[in-house]
Parts: structure tokens; sequence; C-alpha cells
């Protein structure tokens, strides 16, 4: 029986290239975005690479949304086996004394509300059925602190942190929640905009032992093995993929 997995923040970026992966265990899968244009985009690539896809446009800080996204994936694939609970935003880039409350309101709601929500649904399904696998998407800003992130950093910090706790709660029944911490990575955002700004690129490089920006298909890769039944004793674990860039900050 093929595995179901949702990806949110699957129209593209990291959601996508994981999609792409966990299409090639053959799992069944739902993407959920707020563009629909990219996330039927990605649902075409999956069913050409033979699994089969849904999309559900969503907006996950809208707990409306996300229940919505969790009864279609139920009613169309009786059960979720892997989540991987990943759209996420940056932020202007502002010190926080100049940063507008609402975008403040944005960034928390889309980057924790919205995975708590994704969890607070899917992981009482995943209960139901006897167990399943999370994965959230932190960041290098959720284990070490920077600058003209604030905002974006207290809502990573604050994924490290219900990682650790909701495997306190619900590994006992049968649920494995990790995240990934990835450092810059060669998403098409990322790259378009190091296009524009090449000093910006050789200086974000030049911080990173391994002098290279990572890739979506190397966070793709540790997300699959860290969802699927490989990783069956890792539980609560924050996992950095970022070339030693934070291992130089402590
Ligand atoms: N790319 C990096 O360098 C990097 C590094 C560390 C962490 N991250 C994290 O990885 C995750 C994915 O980022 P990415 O680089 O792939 O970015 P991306 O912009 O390529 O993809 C993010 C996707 O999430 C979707 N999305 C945004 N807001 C949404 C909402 N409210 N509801 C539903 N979908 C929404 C977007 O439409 C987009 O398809 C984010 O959580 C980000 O913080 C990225």
């Amino acid at each position: 029986m093929s595995k179901v997995g949702i990806v949110t923040g699957g129209g593209s970026g990291l959601g996508q290239s994981t999609a792409l992966r966990l299409a090639k265990e053959g799992v069944n899968i739902v993407i959920v975005d707020v563009d629909e244009e990219g996330g039927n985009e990605t649902v075409e690539i999956l069913k050409e690479a033979g699994v089969d896809a849904l999309f559900v446009k969503a907006d996950v800080s809208n707990a409306e949304d996300v229940k919505n996204y969790v009864d279609q994936t139920v009613e169309k694939f009786g059960t979720i086996d892997y989540f991987f609970n990943n759209a996420g935003i940056s932020g202007s880039g502002k010190y926080f004394l100049e940063t507008d409350i609402s975008e403040i309101e944005k960034i928390v709601g889309i980057n924790l509300l919205g995975v708590l929500y994704g969890i607070r649904y899917v992981a009482e399904v995943m209960v139901k059925n006897g167990g399943g696998s999370i994965v959230n998407t932190a960041s290098s800003a959720g284990v070490i602190g920077q600058d003209t992130v604030v905002t974006y950093s207290a809502t990573k910090h604050g994924i490290v942190g219900l990682t650790k706790s909701l495997v306190a709660e619900y590994a006992k029944d049968g649920l494995r929640i990790n995240s990934v911490a990835p450092g810059p990575t060669e998403t098409p955002m990322v790259k378009s905009y190091f296009e524009a700004n090449p000093k910006m690129k050789e200086s974000a490089e030049s911080g990173i032992p391994q002098k290279r920006l990572g890739t979506p298909e190397e966070v793709a890769e540790l997300v699959t093995f860290l969802l699927t039944g490989k990783a069956e004793y890792i539980n609560g674990e924050v996992i950095r993929i970022d070339g030693g860039f934070t291992n130089t900050k402590f």
C-alpha cells in the first residue's frame, strides 16, 4: 500500500524538491500552498513521475484552511503517513525597531501558528491511525541569533521548541517529529536574488565553511530520510544542514 504525505509550501523551493524526492519512494502526495499556479505545477510533475497527487489551496495561517487540507487528504487517501510542515516566509530584512506590527503578525502567523495548526490537525489523524512522521522546516536562524531577522528567528526557534515538546507527549503514540535547519539554500527565490546581487552571494558563501550554498535536493534527501522508515529511532531532533555555517557561530 502506498504511503501518503502532505507537503506545505509544496508549490516552490524546498517543498517542491522534497515532494519530488518523496515521489521517488512511491509516496502519494497532497500539495498545500497559497500559490495556485505553483501548487498545480508540482502536482503535474508528481503525476508525471507516476504517483497520485492533489493540490489544496490553503493559507497555513488560517486554522480553517488547515483543517480543510487535512480533511481533503483523509477523504482522498484515507490516512496521513508523512507531513512536511514547511511553508514559511522571510521578512523585510529591517532591524526590529523599524519593523511594522503587521509584518511581525504575518511572519508569526505563517511560520509559527501555521506550523502549530498543521500539527494540531495532522497529528490527530496520525495518532488515531497508529502513528506517523512529521518534519518541520526551521532554519539556521532557529539555532543561532542573527541581525535583521528577529521575528523570523523567533518563529524558527519556536519550531525547535515545539518539536522537542511534542515528542515528550506523543512519541508513545507512534509519532516521530523532527526539524531541519537549513542554511542559505539555492531555492529559485534565493537564486534569483543572488543573480541580481552577485556580491551578496560571495559574502554569504565566504561565511560558510564549505564555501557554497546548499541545494534544495540536499535538503529534500535529508527530509525524506527523516520522514520515511529509515530514521525510525530519530525523534525530537533538529538537524542542521548548512555546510558547517552554524557550527562556526558557537
Ligand atoms: N531557502 C533558504 O535558504 C531557506 C533556509 C532556511 C529555511 N528556509 C525555510 O524553508 C521553507 C521553504 O522556503 P523556500 O526557500 O522553499 O521558499 P519558497 O518561497 O521557494 O517556498 C515557500 C512556499 O510556501 C508558500 N507559502 C508562503 N506563504 C504561505 C501560506 N501562508 N500558506 C501556504 N503556503 C504559503 C509559497 O507560496 C511558496 O510556494 C520556509 O519555511 C523557509 O523559512 C529556507
